[in-house]
């Protein structure tokens, strides 16, 4: 089968290069560190579960940071896996910053966008990608992010008990956390809620990785089935309080988007490119 050819696996633009250098050296094994661990799998299974319900009669959805995604050799994974699973010539490949969507997707609209496991997390201007994505979704359309948390009790426990105090609160840094050249943001549900609220209606937000550890933290879940089911089980109870996504490595939070957007404001009442703090 041939990919789409409107499918581009290479970066364009310079901005595309920024998000580029950070995923890329991590492709190959990015599943073996965290998709094939127990952690993954069971925190993977509770996405797959709410895809139903929020894009089961979509018929074009918009993956942010997609599969193992945006970096050429993320994309290039993600590809091999369409291709295996028979549906890649239904789907485009496009390797480009998303907060350049407009240079891809102008004159589509899609019914839903999803986001999985922290990629909108790396968006340098969340405020500014909640309004473009809004602006390319239909009326009603959804919208399913997995987003990283600021609060994450696990990751305290974890480095205090290492010594690694500065790790240990890196999250909370106000001007996000350099990583490998992105600079990485952790919103609290209710800040990211407050972003959405214009042009969305939140359905609901959800805990992920709240009883179950980061997969950093799990080696030694691999080795104990007993201690993994528990934990697991756990996790489904408490998946169910929202509450709990405060205290999470993840969260999820679904969204429907508004039949009326609000007027575009005005350049200097937006805030463009501030996150949260
Ligand atoms: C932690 S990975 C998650 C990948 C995948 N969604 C998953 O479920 O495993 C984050 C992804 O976001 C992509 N990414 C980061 N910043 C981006 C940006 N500004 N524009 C597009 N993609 C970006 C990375 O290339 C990476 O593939």
């Amino acid at each position: 089968m041939t990919p789409s050819p409107r499918s581009a696996l290479e970066p364009t633009s310079p901005a595309d290069l920024r998000h580029v250098g950070a995923f890329d050296d991590l492709a190959a094994n990015y599943d073996a560190a965290f998709t094939d661990t127990a952690v993954g799998k069971a925190l993977r299974e509770i996405v797959w579960s709410h895809l139903d319900g929020s894009f089961g009669s979509c018929r074009r959805v918009l993956d942010l940071g997609c599969g193992t995604d945006a970096s050429p050799r993320m994309l290039q994974v993600a590809r091999q896996k369409a291709r295996a699973g028979g549906c890649d010539t239904q789907i485009e490949f496009h390797c480009v910053a998303m907060e350049s969507l407009a240079r891809v997707t102008d004159g589509q609209s899609f019914d839903g966008v999803l986001s999985n496991f922290g990629a909108v997390n790396c968006a340098a201007d969340l405020p500014g990608l909640v309004a473009e994505v809004a602006r390319r979704l239909t009326p009603g359309g959804k919208l399913l992010w997995v987003v990283m948390g600021r609060h994450v009790p696990w990751e305290w426990l974890w480095y205090l008990l290492r010594g690694e105090w500065r790790k240990a609160w890196r999250r909370l840094a106000p001007q996000g956390v350099s990583w490998r050249g992105l600079t990485v943001h952790y919103p609290t549900p209710s800040q990211l809620q407050r972003i959405l609220r214009p042009q969305f209606a939140i359905d609901r937000v959800s805990p992920l990785g709240c009883v179950l550890p980061p997969t950093y933290a799990a080696g030694w879940l691999e080795r104990s089935p007993r201690a993994r089911a528990v934990l697991t089980y756990l996790e489904k109870l408490v998946h169910r309080s929202s509450a709990c996504a405060a205290l999470s490595d993840h969260y999820i939070i679904e969204a429907t988007r508004l039949a009326d957007l609000p007027d575009e404001m005005p350049a200097g009442e937006r805030t463009r490119g501030a996150w949260p703090r």
